[in-house]
């Protein structure tokens, strides 16, 4: 099984998580193909037939993407809307996601603790995480397979993000356990 890795980070050269999840992947390249949105578009238009022909290429599809804003990066947003069109991925004989395992893998810079009612940002990541799961799991009609997430430590609410060199070790291992179970 080939599983597709779309990268949304807007700048993977000065990252820390996840410059360090993709080593996992990047150990098994005949198994995982990792595709950077910001390499190869920048700012500019996203090539939907080129990307649709790399989705039908693979069995699996994960998101992996940094949480901004209790979002996905803006070169994210604009990928699902550009190559997941009528015909493609909803609408009569759309065949390109529905029954395709999806997944999403996601880093937050908040800690674990404070994503549940009793913390400091009252809902969980599973709560933020609903328009995904949302389009692809019922809209798309995509074997959804949830997330996986790496969650930091955030000291100063909104300002320093700080995890040890073991929890960014544990979270590769877990994240490598996680594309594994992909398959
Ligand atoms: C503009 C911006 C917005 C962010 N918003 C959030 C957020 O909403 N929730 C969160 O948990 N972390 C947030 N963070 C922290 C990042 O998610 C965290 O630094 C990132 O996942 C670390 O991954 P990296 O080392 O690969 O960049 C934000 C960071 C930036 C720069």
């Amino acid at each position: 099984m080939k599983t597709l890795i779309i990268l949304a980070h807007p700048d993977i050269k000065n990252s820390v998580i996840n410059k360090r999840l993709l080593q996992e992947a990047l150990k098994e390249p005949q198994r995982f193909s990792v595709h950077d949105l910001t390499q190869v578009y920048g700012g500019g238009d996203i090539d939907a037939a080129r990307e649709q022909e790399l989705i039908r290429a693979h069995d699996a599809l994960v998101l992996q993407f940094p949480l901004h804003n209790f979002s996905c990066p803006p070169i994210l947003k604009s990928w699902i809307d550009a190559v997941m069109t009528h015909g493609f991925a909803y609408g009569r004989g759309s065949d390109g996601i529905a029954g395709r395992k999806v997944a999403l893998a996601v880093t937050a810079g908040i800690k674990k603790s404070d994503y549940c009612p009793q913390g400091r940002y009252h809902f969980s990541l599973r709560e933020v995480l609903t328009p995904f799961e949302l389009a692809f799991k019922y809209y798309f009609h995509a074997d959804y397979r949830d997330f996986f997430a790496f969650y930091g430590a955030e000291e100063t609410p909104g300002v320093d993000y700080v995890s040890s060199q073991d929890d960014l070790e544990r979270g590769a291992r877990e994240y490598a356990e996680f594309l594994r179970n992909l398959g």
